[in-house]
């Protein structure tokens, strides 16, 4: 088994051309920082088991905003909190891909 179990990434990548990204309006920041929040209070946030990192662009900008998880490279696209919450919960947790927000 490898360090963690399972990896969840959440693109924070701004642009300043205007074009398209995933932090517009500090969208990524918030979900990355409620996801990181709700793995440690589930318990589930550290070695052997899962962690929550902010990534740099990951080449999908028009997608997004984005998250992936390793190492079953499953994307997502989320919208608010509760979108987050049930990655988390599901996904991170329970290894049971969230299909409703997969892209
Ligand atoms: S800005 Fe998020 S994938 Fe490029």
């Amino acid at each position: 088994m490898g360090f963690y179990q399972r990896h969840l990434f959440f693109c924070l990548n701004e642009r300043e051309d205007g074009k398209q990204c995933c932090n517009q309006g500090g969208q990524a920041a918030a979900a990355f920082h409620a996801a990181k929040k709700q793995a440690k209070a589930l318990g589930i946030h550290g070695e052997g088991q899962v962690r929550v990192n902010r990534s740099g662009c990951l080449g999908r900008c028009s997608e997004g905003p984005l998250a992936v998880v390793y190492p079953e490279g499953v994307w997502y696209t989320y919208v608010d909190e509760q979108d987050v919450r049930e990655i988390v919960e599901s996904h991170l947790r329970d290894g049971l891909p969230v299909e409703r927000l997969r892209i």
